[in-house]
């Protein structure tokens, strides 16, 4: 059954929301888990469909798990049943790409299908291909398949990337790490997921060098072993909240976040008139954050998406949402991804004014947004249009919810919490 969310808008968002895990360290995280026959034991997993998909294909394979409670769950992956991900499980979550990686070089075998397009754009899986032929695979597209074996094991090497790929250095980092010999990954992406996805392969036993910066150096164990690690909170969830305080003219204390992952979104919102504060947690390593608007009015910013630490592509958006209300005119390009403006006619449905140039688009802020039926198409423009909701007159109705679900752990408690009258119901 299709749910939708109901909102109706005009609430300062107030109050305080526990920040979860990142959705997009815990999918190669527990992708990692193949690489070894021990148990590696993963703490604050978001309960979210995505999380879900990763653990059904996990499970498809073989591997032995319990079940996900409090944010804890155990996997096994001693002999596997199959080493084919079949097109249903990565149909549903490209990142089901993650296990070719720890496939082909712990079983030296894998099929994997091709995860086509998706709705933010083509998006191949070519470079995460070419790296791994680099290291000795061999490879043929058949069906639809992407059919991979390496007999005699992967062999480090050089690997260049053209362009930054997060989930491309994740496969190769896991392939790297049972691999013989050196590999150096050139040209890396240095999202904090890939930092914290390498510190797990470490306490695996992996010997890992210069992941966060852009050559990422990997030796080739023999084997590695069990570990037990401690997802890091989610920071495109935080920067969503952020934005939902500042749109809404309320005050979040966002709680359990890093500051430090998301800096450079944070002095952007700042040039839009929006303050925050940074509590250091004495207890762990992570921050609280109290974000609030200045002033009455948002100031334009213009904003180019690029890699970390750039402005990232996940919070793009919602800072379009954002800008929509602004005093001025602001210009917004999403330099990542080729079709990630999907969310701007639905935001023009709500009397947003936005015209596109190719990859940038233009928002001239208006006094104000009006409520009426949206449809989402795809997790972050879905979360756009909620934060959207949140602010326009009247009643807002957000229809394809499951692509939320996807990525947003209980967003809608987290909000009714904070003041926000946004209620789900089935269509
Ligand atoms: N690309 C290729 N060939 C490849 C790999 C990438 O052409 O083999 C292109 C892509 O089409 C894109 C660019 O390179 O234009 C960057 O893509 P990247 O590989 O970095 O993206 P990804 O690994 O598929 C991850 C996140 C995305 C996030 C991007 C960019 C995960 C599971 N997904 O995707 O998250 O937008 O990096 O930061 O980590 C989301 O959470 O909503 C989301 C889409």
């Amino acid at each position: 059954m299709l749910q939708s969310m109901r909102i109706n808008g005009g609430s300062p968002i107030n109050g305080t929301i526990e920040i979860s895990g990142s959705k997009n360290l815990a999918l190669p995280a527990l992708a990692a888990a193949l690489l070894t026959d021990k148990d590696v034991t993963l703490h604050n997993v978001p309960n979210l469909e995505d999380v879900k998909s990763m653990l059904n294909l996990l499970f498809h394979l073989g591997v032995d798990m319990g079940s996900l409670e409090n944010g804890t769950i155990t996997l096994t992956s001693k002999d596997l049943k199959t080493f084919n991900a079949e097109y249903d499980f990565v149909r549903k979550m490209r990142a089901s790409i993650l296990v070719l990686g720890p496939l082909v070089s712990r079983f030296k075998k894998a099929s994997v299908s091709l995860p086509g397009g998706c709705a933010i754009g083509a998006r191949g899986v070519d470079l995460h291909i070419k790296a791994l032929e680099h290291m000795g695979a061999n490879i043929t597209i058949e069906n639809g398949y992407i059919n991979a074996s390496a007999p005699h094991g992967l062999i480090g090497c050089d690997i260049n990337f053209p362009i930054s790929t997060v989930t491309g250095t994740e496969n190769i980092i896991m392939a790297a790490s049972l691999a013989k010999g050196t590999t150096r990954i050139i040209n890396a992406a240095m999202e904090p997921e890939i930092t914290a996805l390498a510190e797990l392969l470490i306490g695996m036993g992996a010997k890992i060098k210069g992941h966060g910066t852009s050559i990422i150096t990997i030796v080739g164990v023999e084997a590695l072993s069990g570990t037990s690690f401690t997802i890091l909170p989610d920071r495109i969830e935080t920067g969503t909240y952020a934005i939902a305080a500042a749109l809404t003219n309320g005050k979040l204390l966002l709680k359990n976040c890093k500051y430090d992952h998301l800096s450079s979104f944070f002095e952007t919102l700042h040039l839009a008139g929006i303050a925050n504060k940074v509590y250091r947690r004495v207890d762990c390593e992570h921050d609280d954050i109290e974000v609030w608007r200045e002033r009455d009015i948002i100031n334009p910013v213009n904003i180019q998406t690029a890699p970390f630490p750039g402005f990232a592509t996940d919070l793009q958006a919602q800072f379009m949402t954002l800008m929509t209300i602004c005093d001025g005119t602001s210009s917004i390009t999403e330099n990542i991804f080729e079709n990630r403006f999907m969310h701007i006619p639905e935001l023009s449905r709500m009397g947003a004014n936005i015209s596109v140039y190719g990859k940038t688009a233009i928002v001239t802020g208006q006094s104000y947004l009006k409520g009426t039926n949206v449809m989402a198409t795809d997790l972050r423009a879905s979360v756009s249009l909620v934060l959207a909701g949140l602010v326009a007159r009247g009643e807002t109705i957000v229809n394809r919810l499951y692509h939320i679900d996807r990525g947003y752990e209980n967003i809608d408690c987290k909000l009714q919490m904070c003041g926000a009258k946004i209620e789900r119901f089935t269509a």
